[in-house]
């Protein structure tokens, strides 16, 4: 396994190679749910890249881009055990540049849901994933559902932009308990905990309702609000899978996200229906 800092140093090599190549991009502490993108990325193309940045432009003011967790020498195990090709960790000089020039997420579904909550954080997102995908050229790039917004929003950029790549989307992985895994989980105490199964619980119970022939958005919601009595919830929405506020949800077209703080921590989840 090959570990690359130099971002012209990647390109260089980048371009002497003929292989399919499977890119995830991640910002590190990696756990289970990353592992599974890699292991997929693994499967299907002869050469993985995984990159690991925490992005300073997709963090707002206060939030823990200073204190965001950082696992490296374990996260470079998982990757040599997982048999990734190169594993990419640029520095911020290395990607970023004075006074450049700025992808905007689209004015709309950039702005709602995530967008609205952390205004920017996809703007971020989006310049930080369009560099690396021009650094790495893969054929398909791998993301997770559990991101859903931001999965959305780099397959419409690929698409939009026309980017030769093919954007793959990855099933959520949870804990036993069903937990989505997440890297901000570390923050949790165990009472915290606790209370962050909630969100998977209200989870269920939206699919429960779905599969009675309940339909009705509002109604889904006010149910999955009365579970998520002891976390403070920043947003229940349904939307289509373009990111759509709907009034009737529609079977296999539909995704139902939850954004709440437990304590101090910020947790999304969602499913799709
Ligand atoms: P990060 O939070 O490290 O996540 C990297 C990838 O892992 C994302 O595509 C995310 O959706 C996926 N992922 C995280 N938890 C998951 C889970 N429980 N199940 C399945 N997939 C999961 O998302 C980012 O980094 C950044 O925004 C990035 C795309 C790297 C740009 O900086």
């Amino acid at each position: 396994m090959q570990i690359i800092k130099n971002t012209d140093e990647l390109i260089k090599i980048r371009r002497n190679l003929k292989q399919n190549i499977g890119f995830v991009p991640t910002m590190g502490a990696l756990h289970l749910g990353h592992l599974s993108l890699i292991q997929r990325s693994v499967a299907e193309n002869e050469l993985t890249i995984v990159s690991i940045f925490v992005n300073p432009t997709q963090f707002l003011e206060g939030e823990d881009f200073s204190k965001y967790p950082q696992t490296l020498e374990k996260d470079l195990q998982i990757c040599k055990m997982a048999q990734v090709d190169i594993v990419f960790l640029p520095n911020t000089k290395s990607i970023y540049f004075k006074d450049e020039l700025k992808i905007k997420a689209p004015p709309n579904r950039g702005f709602i849901l995530e967008g609205l909550k952390r205004p920017a954080h996809f703007d971020g997102v989006l310049q930080v994933v369009l560099k690396l995908l021009n650094i790495t050229t893969p054929t398909r790039a791998y993301f997770g559902k559990k991101d859903a917004q931001q999965f959305y929003l780099i397959s419409k950029m690929a698409r939009e932009l026309f980017l030769d790549v093919e954007i793959v989307g990855c099933e959520i992985v949870r804990d036993d308990e069903g937990l989505a895994l997440s890297s901000r989980n570390i923050y949790l105490s165990t009472d915290e905990r606790k209370k962050a199964l909630l969100i998977s619980k209200s989870l269920k119970k939206s699919s429960d309702l779905v599969i009675n022939g309940e339909l009705e958005t509002q109604l889904i919601k006010s149910k999955m609000k009365e579970i998520l009595t002891d976390v403070e919830i920043e947003y229940v929405e349904i939307v289509d899978r373009e990111f759509r506020l709907l009034k009737n949800l529609e079977i296999h077209n539909s995704i139902i996200l939850i954004a709440v703080r437990v304590g101090k921590t910020r947790l999304i989840d969602n499913i799709w229906i």
